[in-house]
């Protein structure tokens, strides 16, 4: 018996730290995934490997560690969750991973693992199951390995498109026509997320009424946001995206690579570019409407780059 998933990366759009003070967010699904393969074993233990990533372990699953055979299997912890919490350990089988989403990139690829293995499992096993409980579920797995974790990636990477997060937390998806590509770019500096959300937490607290109107500026942005993405308006899009980076600035989670890399998209084409995630390291997202290849090559110059289209392909399992 052999089951396969897949579920895509995700970028933010806009709202990132603004929805940590129960302002709107955009993210998209894009065309880079996840795919697991989940057959059984004959040997009689349970694996995991990726070529992709260069690793293969020995799982016991119910004590939830591992075996190295080679490499570093950092999203390890997320498989060994889920294996712990739905898998009986008594059935041995090989969870392999393909991956085409950088890791640290800002492309969500813990959420798309998530998403996938779960989707890759509950096939196998024959576990009836809809959207709604594939995100929910790959939420709370996201929240025991990481603390903390916000319901969007996981609900991007199992429904797809464009997704809205609304100031009540409620998700819903969207639809545009927009046909310009996404190039982002990234650092191998990783910004510490949970650092950093705290350090924007500290500067709100010393300066409330200049942060706050800066965060409710940001809603407003991503709610006009979403009314470009939804008339196809690409050069209020642009705009909107070097608005708020602006105001992501101004809350001190830019870098000087964060800058090189934005100035860099915007002198080659871009119409609009900003940081997307937590900042502090990590990746700017760039609207690209035409030539997407020049601002990839610009950016690979010094930095990693890629270019991302929206995809309407959330999980899939067969
Ligand atoms: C990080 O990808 C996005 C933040 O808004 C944090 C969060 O929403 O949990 C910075």
């Amino acid at each position: 018996m052999e089951s396969v998933a897949s579920a895509p990366g995700k970028t933010i759009l806009f709202g990132e730290h603004a929805v940590v003070y129960n302002q709107p967010a955009i993210a998209a699904a894009v065309d880079k995934r996840a795919i697991v393969t989940i057959k059984d074993n004959p040997k009689g233990v349970t694996t995991f490997r990726s070529d992709d990533l260069g690793f293969e372990a020995e799982l016991d699953t119910r004590k939830k560690t591992y075996k190295l055979i080679k490499g570093k299997p950092g999203i390890i912890r997320y498989v060994l969750e889920i294996l712990n919490k739905w898998h009986d350990e008594h059935t041995p089988i090989d969870v392999k991973l393909s991956l085409n989403i950088p890791i640290g990139s800002g492309l969500g690829s813990s959420a798309a693992v998530t998403v996938a293995t779960l989707a890759a499992l509950y096939n196998y096993t024959g576990f009836p199951f809809n959207k709604r409980v594939l995100a929910n579920e790959a939420h709370k797995i996201e929240q025991s390995v990481q603390g903390m974790a916000s319901p969007l990636d996981t609900a991007v990477s199992t429904f797809g498109g464009l997704v809205y997060l609304s100031r009540e937390k409620e998700i819903s998806k969207f639809n545009t026509d927009i046909k310009s590509n996404f190039v982002i770019g990234y650092t191998n500096k990783k910004g510490n997320t949970g650092q950093i959300v705290k350090s924007v937490k500290f500067l709100k607290n010393k300066h409330p009424r200049i942060l706050d109107s800066i965060i409710k500026t940001i809603g407003k942005a991503t709610d006009e946001a979403k009314d470009a993405l939804m008339t196809d308006n690409n050069s209020k899009l642009g705009e909107l995206m070097n608005i708020n980076q602006g105001l992501l600035d101004s809350l001190g989670i830019n870098t000087y690579e964060l800058s090189r890399m934005i100035y860099t998209a915007r002198g080659n084409g871009a119409i609009g570019a900003k940081i997307t995630g937590a900042g502090g390291g990590g990746s700017i997202l760039a609207l690209v409407p035409k030539n997407a290849e020049k601002v990839f090559n610009a950016l690979k110059v010094e930095d990693n780059a890629l270019i991302a289209k929206i995809t309407q392909k959330g999980a899939l399992a067969k």
